[in-house]
């Protein structure tokens, strides 16, 4: 199939999807919208601003995983953007497998890069295939962060906290709500470490005077990037949203689990979980706003006697999302990955690159002190 477009984007008619097609059509990578429903993706991209330059195609999809392989093969990349991944990713990433492609997709639940790292990474590596889950803001942006204090040698542990000011979308919600009954790890001296389970911890954001709220939220995809990595020993991370009441609502309904839901067998804890997150977001959330929806990721490092910080300051997770699958897409479409099998961004791509696409549009700056 030589005339296939590079890129296939699963999940077009999303909120992330959208923004994906939106900075595709930047970077000028033709690409096929694909998903479920192709009145909805149609009407989706209608609404992409300057679509009608863009060289893509839409296609609809039952799913399955044959139909997935088809859709896919003859193209290099796949952005998928169809969460919860600890749903619906495996189907995703075993079609992609089978059809010869780069996997990328946004997922930030630790659960899931877990599956991947051990389940799927060696076997996309043998191809000389990348396997990127968490090509997103999040933990992306912290990523970037955490490779440029690894700058200075001697550092071998990473604190890390990402927050943002910004209004879930559904499939957000839904995953925040998928990712409460999983096991969350930090990394002590390269093994796993369960963090408490629902324990909401103060932190203090730069910048800000009052104390925020943080959760370690399913346990973030940094212990399982670092947990082979030549320097690193620890790593734990934290985060949420810029917003102590939403924070102690995730929170409480954390403990609400715990007490009176974790004790049901496993298919009804999904039920009433799905039921919970409907309740929270059953719709789309308006474009992000650049002066309101500011994100900030911290990395402290610390050596024996080396010390070096960065802190990024962003805006807009959702678009910066958009552009960090673009990007890659458009990277990989053209080059082979800096790492085959599992990576995260910056270890397929390069931190100062990732770093530079970027602040190229004005959606993140870092701050380093070393
Ligand atoms: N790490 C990060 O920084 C980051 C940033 C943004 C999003 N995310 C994650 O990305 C995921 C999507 O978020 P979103 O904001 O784009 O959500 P969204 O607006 O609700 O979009 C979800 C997309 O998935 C599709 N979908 C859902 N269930 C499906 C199924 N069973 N089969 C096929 N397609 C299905 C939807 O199709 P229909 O339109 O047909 O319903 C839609 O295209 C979530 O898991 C979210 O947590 C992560």
């Amino acid at each position: 199939m030589k005339d296939k477009r590079p890129v296939v984007l699963y999940g077009a008619s999303g909120f992330s999807g959208r923004l994906v097609a939106e900075f595709l059509r930047e970077y000028n990578v033709p690409f096929v919208a694909a998903g479920r429903n192709r009145a909805k993706i149609r009407d989706v991209m209608d609404r992409v601003p300057g679509i009608e330059t863009a060289d893509y195609e839409i296609a609809e999809t039952s799913g399955s995983l044959d139909d997935l392989i088809k859709l896919f093969s003859g193209s290099k990349v796949v952005c998928n953007t169809v969460g919860p991944f600890l749903y619906h990713g495996p189907r995703v990433i075993e079609a992609c497998l089978k059809a010869g492609c780069h996997y990328m997709d946004i997922g930030g639940e630790q659960a899931w890069h877990r599956d991947v790292e051990e389940n799927w990474s060696e076997k996309f590596a043998r191809q000389g295939l990348l396997a990127a889950p968490g090509m997103a803001y999040m933990s992306a942006a912290s990523d970037i962060a955490a490779h440029l204090v690894l700058e200075t040698r001697g550092i071998d542990t990473l604190d890390i906290l990402s927050m943002f000011n910004g209004i879930p979308t559904f499939g957000s919600t839904q995953t925040i709500f998928a990712a409460i009954p999983t096991d969350a790890f930090y990394l002590e001296q390269n093994q796993y470490k369960p963090w408490p389970r629902a324990t909401p911890h103060e932190v203090a954001v730069p910048g800000l005077i009052q104390t925020q709220l943080a959760l370690p939220w399913g346990g973030f995809p940094h212990p399982v990037w670092f947990k082979h990595h030549p320097q690193v020993a620890n790593v734990r991370t934290l985060g949420g949203l810029l917003n102590r009441q939403i924070m102690e609502t995730v929170a409480a309904t954390e403990k609400h689990f715990e007490e009176n839901i974790r004790p049901l067998p496993k298919q009804e804890q999904e039920q009433k979980l799905a039921e919970m997150a409907n309740s929270v977001q059953g719709g789309t959330p308006p474009r992000e706003n650049m002066r309101e929806h500011r994100t900030i990721d911290v990395v402290y490092g610390r050596g024996t006697t080396a010390w070096a910080q960065c802190v990024m300051y962003g805006t807009c997770c959702y678009r910066q999302t958009g552009l960090v699958q673009a990007y890659a897409a458009h990277t990989l479409a053209h080059n082979a990955p800096r790492k085959v099998g599992y990576a995260s961004p910056c270890a397929a791509l390069g931190h100062r690159e990732l770093l530079g696409a970027l602040e190229s549009y004005g959606l993140q700056k870092a701050k380093l002190d070393a």
